[in-house]
């Protein structure tokens, strides 16, 4: 099969050399707006600036497209229409009504649409999904890939622009961890989805929760903030407490040393595919459609992970109380945040009732005193309550009886405190901190 290879870029090598080793493949064209870049190509290679010239020439039968990701659909889709098979790097496509359509494209044409998963062929991934134990043996399946993308990229920002990445780690090393998982578990349901650490609409960390179709529990996290070097394993935890797992970098020293057998999985991979014809099924739509439906459940969460909403807030207590009683009535208000100025005075209430829901009565409370904010905030549902250096339980809502004087702040505690029990004094510090 004559190749030709869209992109030289930071990955491109990595084919390069497995087309070399591959004695079926045989390199004919490249493609890159940056002609320096055809410097290390072998002789003969012809080379291209416009991708379309490139699928013009009737020097190929199939490309590899190694582009930045928001490229890859058009890409595809005129290669796919110009008769040629296609490998595509993961993430096959930002969007999954992109990803679909590059499969019908695929289906109407009979070219084959191939997305590049290069874990998938790691060798220690292969032998931890040779080597699984019965199913009913397993508790639940974890997976890190944990890097420093600094160290991963080239010249070009373009992965760290949403706009022409799609994201940050979880359409970047999503990808890879999940269908690495899916050769291990089988298919994946997505459950939930946290992001963390977003810079400019850029997530450097992540954690997913997956199921596979019999409800073994998969947990992912992604990183792209570790300070230096790699971590990319899977861990499947027995239910006897013993655990199974695929290093994936174990024994492949140098820096991305495990790429070069991976690649050359792909490339053999990809002439079966083609091979095999257009019944195949090609996986990427499948996890470009989880890694999409993680975005839509974590962007729309209130929660970040590893960001910090707000500073500590400072009260000064400016009366104790002593007292408890089992049978206050108070009442759970229906606001998860209050914002409190500057200056304003409410009372702290401890309480071993767990109040969850709106309208719940509070009856066993322990009365810590009343406190002054030094500076304005938002106190909300969940919030740590430290006093001298301990930390007295945290915020389980609000009991407005006195409002607008004042509000009670009841506090989640194991056991009713009251300002004698913890030694709270006038003058002293409460804290009030963003549970972690
Ligand atoms: N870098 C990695 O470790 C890695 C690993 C796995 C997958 N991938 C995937 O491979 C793809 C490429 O990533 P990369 O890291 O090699 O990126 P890169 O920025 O290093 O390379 C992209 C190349 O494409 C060229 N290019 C950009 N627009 C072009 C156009 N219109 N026509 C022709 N050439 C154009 C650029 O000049 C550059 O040489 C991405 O989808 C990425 O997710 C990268």
């Amino acid at each position: 099969m004559r190749i030709g290879i869209i992109g030289l870029g930071v990955i491109a090598p990595y084919f390069l050399r497995a087309i070399e080793q591959d004695e079926q493949l045989e390199l004919t064209a490249a493609c890159d707006l940056d002609l320096a870049k055809f410097a290390e190509l072998p002789e003969g290679t012809a080379t291209f600036t416009d991708y379309q010239d490139l699928l013009a020439s009737g020097l190929v039968d199939g490309v590899v497209v190694t582009l930045p990701n928001d490229l890859h659909a058009a890409v595809v889709a005129e290669a796919l229409e110009a008769g040629v098979h296609v490998c595509c790097e993961k993430p096959l496509t930002v969007h999954t009504a992109d990803a679909r359509m590059l499969a019908e494209v695929s289906a109407r044409t009979g070219s084959t649409l191939f997305t590049a998963f290069h874990r998938r062929y790691n060798s220690h991934v292969l032998r931890l999904a040779e080597e699984l134990p019965d199913r009913a043996q397993i508790a639940k399946v974890t997976a890190r890939y944990h890097e420093r993308i600094e160290e991963h990229t080239g010249s070009d920002r373009w992965y760290l622009d949403v706009r022409r990445c799609g994201g940050g780690c979880v359409i970047d090393n999503g990808p890879n961890a999940l269908d690495a998982l899916r050769q291990v578990a089988g298919e994946l349901t997505l459950v939930d989805a946290t992001i963390g650490d977003v810079r400019g609409g850029v997530e450097f960390y992540a954690e997913l929760s997956l199921r596979t179709e019999d409800g073994i529990p998969v947990q992912v996290e992604l990183d792209w903030a570790l300070p230096t070097g790699e971590v990319k394993d899977i861990t499947v935890h027995l239910k006897d407490g013993s655990t199974r797992s695929a290093d994936m970098l174990a024994g492949y020293h140098g820096f991305k040393s495990s790429l070069d057998h991976e690649y050359q999985g792909i490339m053999a991979d990809f002439r079966a595919a083609v091979a095999a014809g257009p019944e195949r099924r090609d996986d990427g739509p499948v996890v470009v459609d989880l890694v999409e439906q993680a975005y839509l459940v974590a962007r729309a969460k209130e929660q970040r992970l590893r960001m910090p909403a707000k500073e500590p807030a400072e009260a000064t207590v400016v009366k104790r109380l002593f007292h408890r009683r089992t049978d206050r009535g108070m009442v759970l208000s229906p606001w998860a945040s209050r914002c409190v100025r500057a200056g304003e005075v409410h009372e702290l209430v401890t309480t071993t009732d767990r109040p969850g829901s709106t309208g719940d009565r509070v009856d066993a409370v322990g009365f810590l005193g009343f406190a002054e904010f030094r500076t304005a905030t938002v106190v909300e549902r969940g919030d740590q309550v430290w006093a001298d250096g301990r930390l007295l339980g945290v915020v389980a809502g609000f009991d407005e009886c006195h409002y607008p004087n004042h509000y009670n702040i009841l506090i989640d505690t194991d056991r009713l405190l009251t300002g004698e029990d913890v030694d709270l004094r006038a003058g002293h510090t409460v804290v009030f901190k963003e549970h972690a």
